[in-house]
């Protein structure tokens, strides 16, 4: 089954220029979908994570269940002032301003094995806020997880030197 096809691809959003590849129908198709969580599992098994982070909103769609198969806990970074306990804070530099990701300060057990999940890396600066937060917990990161990499965008030179699977490039 050819699942990358099931990625669609939408001209000019959220802007002009832009060529936005969405997941959600791949998400609608049992087998799509099936296929991903089954694949991103075989990549990751060997970095033997404790936790997968998982970053607001699409990055929950594929870490949680990547965390039950993978016999892990799934912890959520979140956008602010959305988690109710006490949180580390990282800002960060998007293409117009700054942004914010938070976590919870006790969600990490110090010396665990930390993998990092989301659907999409473009920029990298996502992925490299929340590698900052996790190294914040002194826990230890083992790696990234990424359904797509938009390769023309070079997102994976902003994350430290670690493995970083990926199932689908364009
Ligand atoms: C998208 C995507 C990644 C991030 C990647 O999330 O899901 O988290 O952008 O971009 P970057 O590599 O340039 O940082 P978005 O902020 O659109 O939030 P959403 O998941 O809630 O739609
Ligand atoms: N698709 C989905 N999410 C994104 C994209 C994209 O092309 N670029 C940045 N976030």
């Amino acid at each position: 089954m050819d699942v990358k096809s099931l990625i669609r691809e939408i001209p000019d959003f959220p802007k002009p220029g832009i060529l936005f590849r969405d997941i959600t129908t791949l998400l609608r198709d049992p087998e799509g979908l099936r296929s991903t969580i089954d694949t991103l599992t075989e990549k990751c098994t060997d970095l033997a994570p404790d936790y997968i982070v998982g970053m607001e909103s699409r990055g929950f769609i594929f870490g949680a269940p990547l965390a039950y198969k993978l016999g892990a806990g799934f912890i959520p970074v979140r956008k602010p002032g959305k988690l109710p306990a006490a949180v580390h804070t990282v800002e960060y530099e998007l293409e117009y301003g700054t942004d914010k990701l938070e976590i919870h300060q006790d969600a990490l057990r110090p010396g665990s094995r930390v993998l990092i999940v989301d659907d999409l890396i473009a920029t990298g600066g996502t992925a490299a806020a929340t590698a900052s937060l996790v190294q914040q917990t002194g826990c230890e990161l083992v790696g990234f997880g990424f359904i797509i990499e938009l390769v023309d965008l070079s997102g994976r030179k902003l994350l430290p030197d670690i493995p970083i699977k990926t199932l689908f490039q364009f």
